[in-house]
């Protein structure tokens, strides 16, 4: 028998029609996505706001209304969230003719370490670990960027715009240290003669190691946490960490240059092997730390993992410090490491750390777990963390 149900009316079904692109309405933020993006919600859709914030009610326009959740862009701002600054930069915005580098630069400093801890609280939460250590906030929210890579087109030098593909031509940049700025400075200077060449584009990679004689195209300079003092703080934490650990030999995996492998030594690891992709860093490495076994190999690649398990087989410990893509074989090189006691692991991105990590949490615990921001004006978080066999 059929049941009887409620006649739908025109306003009942224009509720629940899908949203569509050019559609505007108001709307709550009661979220950041992992891009620090605002995120609300209408009816059953999730939308992605760039450019808002936590408690902002604003009207939004719809941009890209995809099945799993629809991009919008911010209309007007109807509640401002007390934390809203005027933003410490000319370029800063969210359109395409804007500098998508610094995301967060419209909203306090102190807001945003705050949403940076939370964000690992619910993921601690949701992995059933205990609270995070509170989340070292850097020294300097500006001037703190010891390296950057510039764009460079015909006629812009900078970086790539917010949602598009373009270069904002920047004369200067509030987070780039002094020594960058000039260089960026010294660069705009020059006829670099891109007009002329095959590519449209060039990169520029700046450092604060580097002077401008020595500056090259297309080139990509090895991996450095980009943040001095940030860097340091988690040099002295590490050190602390290896301290209390006591182990004697060690694999450290995505070593870069040894910026951290250099902690392995100063702390009395007798027997350390560490493995990184990059020729340029390694050589690096094998200079300024000769007693290391240092080997190249590609971690993405599972068919290595054999190998890798045989240059280390009787680790004690296991350090690591991936890209933001995680170390999705940890779970596998772990189980073939019964001699490892504990696991340090460095993360620069939340969501493959919470992939990795919940293959860990049946035979590891968690002892320590503490959040630092490296990049401030971003959502990104740095995690360190300690795991000790049950
Ligand atoms: C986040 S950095 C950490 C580097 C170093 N621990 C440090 O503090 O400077 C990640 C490192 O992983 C390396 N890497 C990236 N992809 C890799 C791969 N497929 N196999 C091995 N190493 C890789 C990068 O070259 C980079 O040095």
């Amino acid at each position: 028998m059929l049941k009887w149900q409620p006649a739908r009316t025109k306003s009942a079904k224009r509720a629940n029609k899908q949203l569509q692109l050019g559609d505007e309405l108001d709307l709550e933020i009661t979220d950041l996505n992992s891009k620090g993006e605002g995120v609300g919600r209408h009816k059953r859709q999730v939308l992605f706001v760039p450019g808002t914030w936590l408690g902002e009610h604003v009207r939004v326009r719809i941009v890209e209304p995809k099945k799993s959740y629809v991009q919008a862009e911010l209309v007007s701002i109807l509640q401002a969230s007390d934390s809203r600054r005027d933003a410490l930069c000319p370029y800063h915005g969210v359109n395409e003719k804007t500098c998508g580098g610094c995301p967060w630069m419209f909203i306090d400093y102190a807001a945003q370490v705050y949403a940076k801890q939370r964000r690992v609280e619910e993921m601690c939460s949701r992995l059933g670990l205990d609270c995070p250590g509170t989340i070292q906030a850097s020294p300097q929210e500006l001037a703190y960027r010891n390296r950057a890579q510039l764009k460079a087109s015909a006629d812009a030098l900078g970086f790539v715009a917010a949602r598009s593909d373009q270069i904002v031509d920047v004369e200067q940049c509030v987070v780039l240290s002094d020594h960058n700025n000039a260089l960026l400075a010294r660069i705009r200077e020059q006829d670099l003669g891109i007009g002329r060449r095959r590519k449209t584009w060039v990169t520029i990679d700046i450092a604060d190691e580097v002077d401008f004689e020595h500056i090259s195209f297309n080139q990509r300079l090895p991996f450095r946490q980009g943040n001095t003092a940030q860097n340091q703080e988690m040099l002295g934490w590490l050190t602390k960490v290896l301290h209390g650990l006591n182990c004697k030999r060690a694999l450290e995996l995505f070593a870069g240059s040894g910026n951290l492998t250099q902690a392995l030594v100063a702390s009395g690891v007798d027997d350390i092997t560490v493995v990184e992709v990059v020729p340029e860093a390694l050589d690096t490495l094998r200079q300024s730390l000769p007693s290391t076994k240092a080997f190249a190999l590609d971690l993405f690649d599972k068919t290595k993992l054999s190998e890798l398990v045989s240059l280390s087989a009787d680790a004690e410990l296991l350090l690591l410090d991936p890209p933001r893509d995680g170390f999705a074989l940890l779970g596998q090189l772990v189980s073939q490491l019964p001699s490892l006691k504990s696991i340090i692991y460095i993360s620069c991105d939340l969501a493959s750390f919470e992939r990795d990590v919940a293959l860990l949490c049946d035979e590891f615990s968690l002892l320590e777990l503490q959040p630092l921001d490296m990049y401030p004006q971003t959502p990104h978080v740095e995690l360190m963390s300690v795991w000790s066999r049950k």
